[in-house]
């Protein structure tokens, strides 16, 4: 089994005609695409198809151009939505809650229409994460100047973004809607200075410091690590993506390097993979592998790679049979009685996930840079 082929035709096979991917296609609450399940996806592919060796149905280009068909999916959505957006906007603006019809949803179908309402839709860092995810594309496709759908989309998509950032939203596991999360900042934070670099002309400076003041003042444990949410003596794995890839903080700097030795200590047990939070029951709270490979992607990037070359094993080894990656995996579970009652609701656990694909590509082509020293 060749599990970097596998990735990549699990991707393009579930690649919507207008663009979008599914999440799952085996999971009826996945068949959806996410601007944040996407946007690493696409980021994914990005990395790999500067892999010159990389073939799927013998054309080069395939994954730069499913990348940039996502990305024009996206650009769509949102100018789709211009109306709301603005309102939502001009609502932050008064210092005004958003209108739950006004703001972008998380989820879409493959028309791009939205999904059922009972969803926590609402999820700032999915935008974010797509602006980060459009600007690595843009450069390394050296996409020049940018279409202008893309900018109309990116510059109504980052003043969104830089209205909102102080509204409690749900986070990327669609999860505490009443609070503000760290890893939700690390995201707008991200996606506000991909969007100044895609188009100069837009300054988000001021609101990215803001940003980070914020969650120095308000984001930090007793401990010193960054904290779930406001407020919270917590650590969450998705606390990973604040250094890698949103670069709120370095990888290597104190307040991650702690934030990384509390998730190492309280949700990965060696040789397994990365549980989400303490309190996490959905499917009884398993080991992701998701997070192991987004672990593994900070390791490649701290140059800690045999820590990184361990994670991708225990991943590789979870593929079943034709190489499918699920989401998770349990045993091990946190909470272990919520494991059959989220079977009965849901189905098995989602497999494949084309996001652990997407993040499978990524720690692949990383750890292969940072050993060919271009870091
Ligand atoms: C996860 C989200 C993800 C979605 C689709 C949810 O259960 O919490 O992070 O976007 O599944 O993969």
């Amino acid at each position: 089994m060749n599990l970097h082929k596998h990735s990549l035709q699990v991707i393009l096979d579930n690649q919507q005609p207008g663009g979008g991917y599914l999440a799952c296609p085996t999971m009826p609450d996945y068949q959806y695409s996410w601007f944040r399940d996407g946007a690493y996806i696409a980021y994914g592919l990005t990395l790999d198809g500067q892999d010159l060796g990389a073939q799927y149905n013998g054309s080069m280009a395939a994954q730069w151009d499913s990348a940039g068909r996502f990305h024009s999916w996206c650009a769509g959505v949102i100018h789709a939505r211009e109306a709301q957006i603005e309102r939502s906007i001009a609502r932050a603006a008064r210092g005004e809650a958003p209108d739950v019809r006004d703001v972008l949803n998380a989820r879409y179908r493959a028309d791009g229409s939205e999904g059922p309402d009972d969803w926590p839709e609402f999820q700032l860092d999915g935008v974010g994460t797509w602006l980060w995810s459009v600007r690595e594309y843009a450069r390394a496709v050296r996409v020049t100047p940018l279409p202008a759908a893309w900018a109309q989309a990116v510059e109504l998509a980052a003043r969104y973004l830089a209205a909102l950032w102080r509204t409690p939203c749900y986070d990327c596991w669609e999860e505490r809607g009443s609070d503000i999360h760290i890893s939700t900042l690390g995201a707008i934070y991200a996606g506000l200075g991909a969007a100044h670099e895609l188009l100069p002309e837009l300054d988000f400076e001021a609101t990215r410091q803001a940003i980070k003041a914020y969650v120095l003042d308000c984001g930090l444990t007793p401990g010193g690590e960054l904290a779930k949410s406001v407020g919270l003596d917590m650590v969450d794995a998705n606390l990973i993506s604040a250094a890698v890839p949103h670069g709120l903080f370095a990888p290597d700097d104190p307040i991650m390097r702690r934030t990384i030795a509390r998730i190492e200590r309280e949700l990965h047990a060696p040789g397994s993979g990365v549980h989400r939070h303490l309190e996490d029951t959905y499917y009884g709270g398993g080991a992701w592998v998701l997070l192991a490979l987004w672990l593994a992607w900070y390791y490649a990037e701290t140059g800690e790679t045999d820590l990184a070359r361990d994670l991708l094993a225990w991943a590789e080894s979870q593929a079943d049979a034709e190489g499918n990656l699920p989401e998770q995996v349990f045993p091990p579970g946190l909470e272990p009685a919520h494991y059959e009652p989220w079977i009965q609701r849901r189905g098995p656990i989602a497999c494949p996930l084309l996001w652990t694909h997407a993040k499978y590509l990524i720690v692949r082509r990383r750890l292969a840079h940072v050993a060919a020293g271009d870091r």
